[in-house]
């Protein structure tokens, strides 16, 4: 018999929390489905630490700035369910009426430079969709704990700054990308790639891994003009590259600084692809 709760809508899950609460912490697990290995994870690790564990399936509109980016993202509810297994776990998948009875729901925040740069600069719109959409879930589910991947790097910073600004008391969890065999990151939109094209997207790994691997001899602006060549010249549609501070996201160019990133998006195949590798 399976142990996962289904909630579509906000009363009852709100009312079946507010029961759980009395027995200790709520996890959150915020995801627009297409789950694998990478949110099975986060969902493993919230159960680690948590009493009760919230995933949200929603495709949210509002941070899609491609109609057909949105048309094409995978929705796979059901099979989401079965890949849950046997954990007892909560899973809301609201309709958009559910998310924002008021359609014109919105949450605007001046988030500075890190929501400008790279995603924010390339997804007009993006980090305010997210922002809506985070901020509705967190005050419905009201989580103590909330798991957000380090493959969506930029979103983990600026989650962490919407917290900030709007004073929330709940804890933000970054947990690391978790990679297939192949080093590629995982991954919902893989799942749109060919198998040519998942072959070529490993090469996204490769390159920043053996970037890491050479910046002693390399300012960050050097080793980024390098990388875009590499990409460039092993055809990957390349979107960006980037060499930041880890916090700020501002971009490095004549010194390193501890835990500076590596970020990259590109297109292949059509299908839009990020990755990012901290530099030891
Ligand atoms: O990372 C995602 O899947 C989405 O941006 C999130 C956080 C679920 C908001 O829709």
């Amino acid at each position: 018999m399976s142990l996962i709760r289904r909630f579509t809508h906000v009363s009852p899950l709100q009312e079946y929390l507010l029961e759980r609460r009395d027995e200790g912490l709520i996890g959150f697990v915020p995801t627009m489905g297409a789950l694998h290995d990478g949110h099975l994870s986060l969902v493993d690790r919230a159960l680690e630490e948590c009493d009760t564990v919230v995933i949200s399936i929603f495709v949210n509109p509002k941070q899609f700035n491609n109609a057909q980016d949105l048309e094409k993202y995978p929705r796979t509810i059901e099979k989401d369910i079965e890949l849950l297994g046997d954990r007892e776990v909560v899973v809301f998948h609201p309709e958009f009426s559910d998310v924002y009875p008021d359609k014109a729901y919105e949450v605007k925040l001046d988030l500075g430079n890190i929501a400008d740069v790279m995603e924010g600069k390339f997804r007009p719109g993006h980090f305010d969709g997210v922002v809506t959409v985070v901020s509705r879930l967190f005050d419905i589910v009201n989580p103590d704990m909330a798991y957000f991947g380090e493959k969506d790097y930029q979103q983990l910073a600026v989650i962490h700054r919407m917290v900030e600004v709007q004073e929330r008391l709940v804890e933000v969890v970054p947990c690391p990308i978790l990679r297939e065999e192949s080093g590629l990151a995982m991954s919902s939109r893989n799942m749109l790639l060919s198998y040519e094209d998942k072959t070529k997207a490993s090469g996204i790994y490769r390159l920043l891994n053996e970037a890491i691997q050479r910046i002693d001899e390399r300012s960050p602006k050097l080793l980024a003009d390098e990388l875009r060549a590499e990409f460039t010249s092993e055809g990957f549609d390349l979107e960006y590259i980037d060499i930041t501070h880890p916090l700020t996201l501002e971009t490095l160019h004549n010194e390193w600084v501890d835990g500076a990133r590596i970020f990259i998006a590109c297109y292949i195949g059509g299908v839009r692809l990020i990755d990012n590798i901290a530099v030891k």
